[in-house]
């Protein structure tokens, strides 16, 4: 019998949307479904793997013996990650992290009055949870392995390219072709300092067992 290629090994996921809230009852989000993001929680526990998935907003089923974390914000996401992230071997960072966040989010719902001006919204820009993670102590002493994901409308190959530059990290997964999000389906072109490999179009389940696999096989060797 193979030894599972994660066995003993932590990983934490991001995945879906997060919601920044404009008021108690209202607020700003994507159209992320987690799939993807949880399908590698599965994968990930399947190669044997103690996983942590930090959910935002999203309606999916936890994946057997995944351990999950829900969160609204980006900044919940973040604090979330970087606890779990302390003790882990592997990041993955699927969530569609909003951008921005409203800077001051009222305590009270905001009334419409009656021909009244609709509401100025201004914006303050959330911290990046992967780039974030990938300058912290761990990833940078090779102890913490960062994947991150990217969804690019044009020249994908190059733009992940610079993206996996600025992010700091040494793999990061790109989404060919538009709208990806809702869908069981998916294709992925890996790149890393090498160049880059297409993941041809697959159910998002086998995906991310490609891609844990791929993400197994890169990881320093355990004593
Ligand atoms: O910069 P961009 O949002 O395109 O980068 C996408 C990658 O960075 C994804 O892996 C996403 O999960 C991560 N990200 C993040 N925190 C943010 C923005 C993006 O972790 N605030």
């Amino acid at each position: 019998l193979q030894p599972k290629p994660l066995a003993g090994r932590r990983v934490v996921v991001t995945a879906g949307p997060t919601f920044e809230a404009i008021d108690p009852v209202r607020g700003i989000t994507n159209l992320s479904s987690g799939k993807m993001g949880f399908a590698i929680a599965r994968a990930a526990r399947e190669a044997g793997a103690d996983v942590t998935l930090v959910a935002g907003p999203v309606h999916q089923p936890t994946p057997r013996g995944v351990g999950r974390v829900d969160v609204q914000s980006a900044r919940e996401m973040l604090d979330a990650t970087v606890a779990a992230a302390a003790q882990a071997d592997v990041f993955v960072a699927t969530a569609a992290v909003a951008d921005w966040r409203p800077s001051a989010p009222s305590r009270d719902k905001i009334k419409k009055t009656e021909g009244g001006a609709p509401p100025q919204l201004a914006f303050t820009e959330n911290p990046d949870i992967l780039k974030t993670i990938a300058q912290g102590e761990r990833a940078r002493s090779g102890r913490l392995f960062c994947v991150g994901f990217a969804a690019e409308s044009r020249d994908l190959a190059a733009n992940a390219q610079a993206k996996r530059e600025r992010k700091g990290v040494p793999l990061l997964v790109g989404n060919i072709g538009p709208a990806t999000f809702g869908r069981d389906d998916n294709e992925l072109l890996l790149v890393d300092a090498q160049g880059t490999r297409p993941l041809p179009r697959a159910s998002k389940r086998d995906l991310a067992r490609t891609l844990v696999a791929e993400i197994a096989s890169r990881l320093p060797r355990t004593a």
